[in-house]
């Protein structure tokens, strides 16, 4: 059923009255004054009529009984005929009464009779009018002294005669708009609203799908793009189940291997004081893959925990967190590479601190793996990672640049895309999509920057103000 009060076509009828009747006012207003125009020329007109006979007939007065009938005929209470100059009394009651306003009927434009109709609605009733004008073509000029009595009761009854002709009109204009509206548009909303509320109680369900029809008009092509948009959630749908089904296996076997790998690493650990010389030789071999494949898992586990702490951010001393990646990251001394750090020790950041240091540090290991990589031949390349930071504003800017071979071609096209970035053996792809969302989490970014030069270098920009990350990953 549409509703007639709070619905759309129902607010259109209603509005359409209104609108109507406002038109009809503008209209009222000329038409009254001109309905009062045409009273006044009437009643001068046959007073003329009767005048002229009068005056070529009886050169002297009339006798009082017909100049009371003429008066009577007339609804006047004086009639006077001017010619050549001079003015005839034609008929008069005894005692002619006081004149309150005076009419000019050659003489009257548009806004002044509207003004006088006005008058006369409002103000009228029981006044005493003087009304002249010319008669015909002649010179003559026929004049009339009368109440306005019965002209304000004819454009009373003119006006309630308008009102609610207007009324009509109104109503079936608003009736028929309310009708086609309905038919046009209320109805396709109303398809197109259901068929939302009934998709979203169960998005999987493909026979839910809008099917829109074919019409050119408006509201069909936007049941089309909501067609296109159910199908293409439900596709969605259909591999992200299987995706999660996918990671929650994959999540639950690392888990366990996790396990598994740190109960090897701490027997394998025992292996360094073993004096077996064959022992010795592969011991850090085997100690290093058994690093690789625990840092493998972990990071696999951090991406697949889906609900990431909000970032708890607090002011933190910048200088001090690089200082503990640098610690970290433990760099051998016999690989030559140099750690630069340009950081004023008093520059602050509004951060989780755990957050921001993996950020930092994974983009530092990944620097430090590059220039380890880089020539091991040769001693005189210049290996060295700096990491900068400025406030600007509200703003904290901190880049980290290395002399490396550079972001090589298939991490630089899967960019920040988990487990297609990596180009390393061993690598999961995972560290610059996890660094890339921790720093989402803080309303910042993160941007591998184009530089002239060989190396690589990502530009992380923090502003001060919290965020939480499921806010972030409801937007993503
Ligand atoms: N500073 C860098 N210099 C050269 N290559 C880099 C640098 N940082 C990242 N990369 C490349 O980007 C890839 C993706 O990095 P990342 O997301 O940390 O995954 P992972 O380290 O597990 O491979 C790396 O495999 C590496 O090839
Ligand atoms: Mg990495």
């Amino acid at each position: 059923m549409p509703r007639l009060f709070s619905g759309l076509s129902g607010r259109l009828l209603w509005l359409t009255v209104v609108f109507v009747m406002l038109a009809e006012i503008l209209i009222f207003m000329p038409s009254v004054a001109g309905m009062r125009m045409n009273w006044l020329r009437d009643r001068l007109d046959t007073a003329a009529a009767a005048g002229i006979v009068i005056d070529g007939l009886q050169p002297a007065e009339l006798p009082r009984a017909v100049q009371d009938d003429t008066l009577l005929a007339t609804g006047t209470k004086l009639i006077a005929l001017k010619k050549d100059g001079t003015s005839r009394l034609l008929a008069a009651v005894d005692v002619p009464p006081q004149v309150d306003d005076q009419y000019d009927l050659a003489d009257i434009s548009m806004p002044t009779s509207m003004k006088d109709a006005l008058n006369t609605l409002f103000f009228g009733g029981g006044r005493v009018m003087r009304v002249y004008g010319p008669i015909g073509e002649s010179e003559m000029i026929i004049e009339l002294v009368m109440t306005d009595d019965a002209l304000r009761k004819d454009m009373l009854r003119y006006s309630k005669m308008m009102f609610v002709l207007s009324l009509v009109i109104s109503l079936i204009t608003a009736i028929l708009i309310f009708l086609a509206i309905n038919r046009m548009m209320i109805l396709p909303i109303r398809r197109l609203t259901l068929s939302m509320r009934k998709f979203s109680e169960q998005p999987d369900d493909p026979s839910r799908v809008f099917t829109a029809d074919k019409s050119r008009g408006e509201l069909a092509v936007a049941g089309r793009f909501l067609t296109n948009m159910q199908v293409e959630l439900q596709r969605t749908l259909r591999q992200q189940k299987n995706l999660a089904d996918l990671g929650l296996a994959v999540s639950k076997i690392n888990h366990d291997m996790r396990n598994i790998l740190a109960s090897a690493q701490l027997m394998s650990d025992r292996l360094v004081d073993v004096e077996d010389p064959m022992v010795r030789s592969f011991a850090p071999k085997l100690l290093r893959t058994i690093d690789r494949a625990v840092g493998y898992t972990s990071e696999v586990l951090a991406y697949g925990q889906a609900s990431e702490a909000a970032p708890r951010r607090r002011r933190i001393r910048l200088a001090d967190l690089c200082q503990e990646v640098r610690d970290i990251l433990a760099i051998d001394p016999e690989a030559g590479i140099e750690f630069v750090e340009q950081i004023a020790a008093d520059l602050e950041v509004e951060a989780d601190s755990e957050q921001l240091f993996r950020v930092i540090h994974n983009l530092c290991r990944n620097a430090v793996q590059a220039l380890a990589n880089l020539d091991p031949e040769d001693a005189t390349v210049v290996r060295r990672m700096t990491i900068s930071a400025q406030r600007i504003g509200s703003v904290v800017s901190i880049t980290i640049d290395d002399t490396g071979p550079g972001m090589p071609r298939k991490a630089r096209e899967n960019l920040f895309s988990a487990f297609r970035g990596s180009a390393r053996s061993g690598g999961t792809g995972l560290g610059l999509v996890i660094a890339r969302e921790l720093v989402l989490a803080h309303s910042g970014t993160i941007a591998l920057v184009e530089k002239p030069g060989p190396g690589t270098q990502f530009r992380i920009e923090i502003p001060d103000r919290p965020v939480s990350l499921e806010d972030y990953r409801a937007r993503a």
